[in-house]
C-alpha cells in the first residue's frame, strides 16, 4: 500500500510503498483510511519533538482520522502511540478507540475538527469542573484549536468568552464564532498586558494554547488586576505555540486564587477521551462548530508538510487500495 513515510526526523514524510499492517489483537481491524488531519501534534510526532515520541523510524504519521471498517461502518478513530499512523491507505484501528459515524458524515470535516475541538472539549468537560455561567478567556484564539475553543466554551454555556490572538482578520472573525470580546495580543508586551488586565481581569477560566513568555505576562496582568483576589482562576495549559516553558512569578500563585492545570494526553485518561468521542463527533457532524479545512491527496503529503503559511487545517485524503 501507499503511505506517508518519515525516514528521518529532519525531513518531511514522503509518499512511498509501505507494508500493509495486520491487526494483532481481537479488537483491532484494518480500515481503509479516508481522511486524516495534519494537526500541530502530527507535525511534532513526525519531527520527533512530541513528549510521547519514541525516536523509532520509519514511521507513518497521523494520530487520528476517519476510515471505513471491514464491516462497512464509517468510523472516527484515535490511534495509540504507534509508528503505524493514519496517513496511509490503510491502518490498524482498535475499535475501542473509535466511534461509528452516521453514513452521511463528512470525513474531511470530522478529521479536521476532532483534534482541535477535543483540546477544549476535554479540558472543560473532563479536566476541570466547568459550570455554565462562568467566563472563559482563550489565548491564541485565532488558531484552529482556539477558534474551536471559543465556539465550544459558548456552546457549553460560558457567560462570556474572550478571544485573544494576534492576526487581526481572524481576531475580528471570532465574534461570528461567539466571542463576546476580543483582545489583540499583537504589539508591545506592555500594551498587550494592559489590554488583558482590563478585558480579562475577572475571568474564571483560561484555555491557554500559548505558554512561553506571553503566558507569563498574561498571568501577571490578570492576577494583578483582579477585582476580587479570592475569586478562583483556573488556568488550563493546553498548547505551547509560544514556548515550552514559562517563568510564572511565585507571587502570582500567592496573590490570587490561581490554579494551573494541564489538559492533554496523559492528564486526561484515555477512557475519558473515548467516552467523550460520540457526543463531540455528533456535534461536529451536525455542523455545530465551524472549521476552515483544505484537502490534500496522500500523494502530495510532502508538499502539504512544507505548507506552513496556510491558516486552514490540512486534511490528507486517501483513496482506498483496490481489494483483491
Ligand atoms: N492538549 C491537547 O489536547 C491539544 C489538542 C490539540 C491541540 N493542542 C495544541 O494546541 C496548540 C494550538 O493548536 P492549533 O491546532 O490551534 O494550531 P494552529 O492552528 O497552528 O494555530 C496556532 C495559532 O497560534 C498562534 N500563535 C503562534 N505563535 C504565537 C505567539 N508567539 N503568540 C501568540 N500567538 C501565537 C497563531 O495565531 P496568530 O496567527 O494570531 O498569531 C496560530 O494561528 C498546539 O500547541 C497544539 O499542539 C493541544
Amino acid at each position: 500500500m501507499q503511505a506517508a513515510v518519515v525516514t528521518s526526523f529532519g525531513t518531511p514524510p514522503t509518499y512511498q510503498d509501505f507494508p500493509t499492517p495486520t491487526p494483532q489483537a481481537p479488537d483491532e481491524v484494518l480500515v481503509d483510511v479516508l481522511a486524516a488531519g495534519l494537526h500541530p501534534r502530527v507535525r511534532s510526532q513526525a519531527n520527533g519533538s512530541h513528549y510521547t515520541s519514541s525516536d523509532q523510524l520509519p514511521l507513518v504519521p497521523g494520530i487520528d482520522g476517519v476510515g471505513r471498517a471491514p464491516d462497512g461502518t464509517l468510523r472516527y478513530f484515535i490511534l495509540p502511540d504507534t509508528t503505524m499512523g493514519a496517513m496511509a491507505e490503510q491502518t490498524v484501528v482498535d475499535l475501542r478507540r473509535s466511534v461509528e459515524l452516521p453514513e452521511h458524515s463528512d470525513p474531511v470535516l470530522i478529521a479536521a475538527a476532532m483534534n482541535p475541538a477535543m483540546s477544549s472539549w476535554l479540558a472543560l468537560r473532563r479536566r476541570i469542573t466547568f459550570h455554565p455561567g462562568q467566563s472563559v478567556l482563550v489565548l491564541a484564539a485565532t488558531g484552529n484549536a482556539g477558534q474551536m475553543a471559543v465556539q465550544i466554551a459558548k456552546h457549553l454555556g460560558a457567560s462570556q468568552v474572550i478571544g485573544a490572538g494576534r492576526q487581526p482578520e481572524r481576531l475580528a472573525s471570532l465574534t461570528e464564532l461567539g466571542a463576546d470580546v476580543t483582545v489583540s495580543l499583537d504589539g508591545d508586551p506592555a500594551d498587550v498586558a494592559r489590554r488583558l488586565g482590563q478585558a480579562a481581569r475577572d475571568v474564571d477560566i483560561v484555555i491557554d494554547y500559548l505558554w512561553g513568555q506571553p503566558t507569563a505576562d498574561a498571568i501577571r496582568a490578570i492576577v494583578m488586576n483582579r477585582t476580587d483576589a479570592g475569586r478562583p482562576l483556573t488556568w488550563i495549559q493546553v498548547g505551547s505555540v509560544a514556548g515550552p516553558t514559562a517563568a510564572i512569578p511565585s507571587a502570582a500563585l500567592r496573590a490570587a486564587r490561581l490554579q494551573i492545570v494541564g489538559s492533554g494526553q496523559g492528564s486526561v485518561p484515555t477512557r475519558d477521551i473515548v467516552t467523550e468521542l460520540p457526543e463531540l463527533a455528533a456535534e461536529i457532524g451536525n455542523g455545530t462548530f465551524r472549521i476552515d479545512a483544505r484537502t490534500v491527496p496522500l500523494s502530495d503529503v510532502e508538499a502539504a508538510w512544507k505548507d506552513r503559511e496556510s491558516d486552514q487545517r490540512i486534511v490528507i485524503t486517501a483513496d482506498a487500495p483496490a481489494h483483491q
